[in-house]
């Protein structure tokens, strides 16, 4: 499957798909990254989709005349490299309608924590705050709403007592990392189907 991967900062997650490709080799893994794409320049996720050799575009909301063009800017750019998924890992920016139209039901994100708990831009400092002992990260289907769409798989972290947001959300990231590695294999490999909330993935 061919794969473009959306990002916004450091790009850890990008990474461990670069390098389950590099490790495994594209064929075993079932994926290839063929694009990187970011909100905005400067981003240590670019730096390492360059070092990986591979494109990147970068669509800044600022450069267009408003979100709507930023979005179908941003889906005519993804759509360039005809991708077969679409990641979004660690892309902090909410997709619009001519993106989802394009890409809906093939766009997958990862969030901080373990939906439908704590969805939007701070999961990690919401569920340390509501002072939940288990969290954790989801790995989704992106619909029209934030952080709501069919869940693919989930991964539990427990909270520490000494615990600030960003120890925590290092120990989630060390999860995440796999579930999105091992969620994108599957899918690639495997194939699925959504029906209504259910992912159904296909069998070996
Ligand atoms: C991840 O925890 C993602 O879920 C969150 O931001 C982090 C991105 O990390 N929204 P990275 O850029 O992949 O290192």
């Amino acid at each position: 499957a061919r794969v473009v991967v959306l990002v916004s900062g450091s790009g850890t997650n990008l990474q461990a798909l670069l390098d389950a490709v590099a490790e495994r080799g594209a064929a075993a893994y079932g994926a290839e990254i063929v694009a990187v794409g970011a909100d905005r320049d400067g981003i240590v996720g670019l730096e390492r989709a360059e070092r990986a050799g591979l494109p990147t575009f970068v669509r800044r909301v600022r450069d267009h005349g408003d979100r709507d063009a930023w979005d179908r800017a941003l889906a005519e750019a993804t759509a360039a490299y005809e991708p077969d998924l679409v990641v979004s890992a660690g892309f902090m920016k909410i997709v619009g309608k001519e993106f989802l139209a394009r890409f809906g039901g093939r766009l997958v994100n990862t969030h901080p924590a373990l939906l439908p708990s704590f969805p939007g831009a701070h999961g990690v400092r919401d569920a340390l705050a509501y002072g939940v002992r288990v969290t954790g990260c989801t790995v989704h289907f992106v619909d029209d709403g934030v952080d709501t769409g069919p869940i693919i798989a989930q991964g539990v972290v427990e909270v520490r007592e000494a615990d600030d947001e960003s120890t925590l959300h290092e120990r989630i990231k060390e999860v995440e990392r796999r579930l999105l590695v091992d969620t994108v294999g599957r899918l690639a490999r495997h194939g699925y189907r959504i029906e209504g909330r259910k992912v159904i993935l296909g069998h070996d």
